[in-house]
């Protein structure tokens, strides 16, 4: 069994994204800092989006500009073109589209449907194919659609189907509003790994219901191993009602270290047991 868990931690833009408070691009980038220095092997900066959409990712521009350079795989969300190319002008290696399951979440999300959406997609991947930009594609609602309530499996696998025909050099799964269950989880991971290998997944979970963890669980035992998890469990979206944080980073951290797999990072334990690898240890900062 592999061993390695490669873990992205999306709270400085899924985490930020949905706050009251808004935090400047500077404070954003400490928490970047510190999650970079805990030896994460990737972190989601920021959004290309629209400012009017989502206020608290305005200036990741000025964020992507400031990234030391080192071996965090950095990524930014992208809804369209225009966010395409402000990713490119910003330096950034890895951007992230994003297609919900649903035709109403997607209007909602980037007021786009589904066929407008696959060819955005397509317009985006074939622009990247010449430049240094790697463009990867999140699933979004892949269990659940808060307009359009559950999704069938086969639509998610036709999906992915398309997106990686069409050139995305990764899929995101993402249980946008903590719908899913283990078993449901596990299912369809088991579907997507055995049709399409398991290198191009990751999988993105809420903990909106409490099986947030069960189902990076139930993923794992499908042969998943990359994860987008938020630290202190930060998150939701502004777009999809019902969502709730992500699956914290350091809970997934705790989870696969203990039952043997290598994240990179370490727990430490409360009884102050720690092993010889690096503490996922973010000091509070006040903002
Ligand atoms: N980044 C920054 N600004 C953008 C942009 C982008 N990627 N895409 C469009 N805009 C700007 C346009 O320039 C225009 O600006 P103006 O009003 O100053 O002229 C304005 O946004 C409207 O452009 P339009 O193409 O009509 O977009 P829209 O109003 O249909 O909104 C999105 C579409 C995708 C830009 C908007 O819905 C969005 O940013 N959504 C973000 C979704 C998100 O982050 N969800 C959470 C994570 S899944
Ligand atoms: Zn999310």
């Amino acid at each position: 069994m592999l061993k390695d868990v490669f873990i992205n931690d999306v709270g400085p833009r899924d985490g930020l994204q949905n706050q009251t408070k808004i935090l400047l691009p500077a404070h954003r980038l400490r928490l970047i800092e510190r999650l970079t220095d805990a030896g994460l092997d990737g972190v989601e900066v920021g959004a290309f989006v629209s400012p009017k959409a989502v206020p608290a990712m305005a200036g990741t521009d000025k964020i992507c500009q400031q990234l030391a350079s080192n071996n965090c795989h950095y990524s930014t969300l992208i809804p369209n073109m225009k966010g395409f190319e402000l990713a490119e002008r910003n330096n950034v290696k890895l951007a992230s589209l994003v297609i919900a399951t649903s035709n109403t979440m997607n209007e909602k999300n980037i007021r786009m449907d589904n066929a407008q959406t696959l060819n955005m997609i397509k317009d985006v991947i074939d622009v990247s194919k010449n430049t240094t930009v790697e463009v990867q594609v999140y699933l979004a609602t892949a269990w659940a659609c808060p307009f359009e309530g559950i999704i069938a499996p086969q639509q998610v696998i036709d999906m992915a189907g398309s997106l990686l025909e069409m050139g995305a050099s990764r899929l995101v799964i993402a249980d946008t509003i903590g719908a899913a269950d283990p078993l449901g989880v596990n299912t369809l991971m088991d579907q997507l790994v055995k049709q399409y290998g398991s290198d191009v997944f990751s999988c993105h979970f809420h903990d909106t219901r409490a099986m947030g963890l069960a189902n990076v669980y139930a993923a794992l035992a499908a042969g998943i191993r990359r994860f987008d998890a938020s630290i202190a469990g930060l998150g939701g979206c502004p777009f999809a009602p019902g969502a709730s944080g992500n699956v914290a980073t350091e809970d997934v951290v705790m989870m696969c270290e203990q039952m043997g797999f290598n994240t990179c990072l370490v727990y430490a334990y409360d009884d102050g047991y720690e092993q010889d690898r690096r503490i996922v240890q973010i000091t509070p900062v006040d903002y």
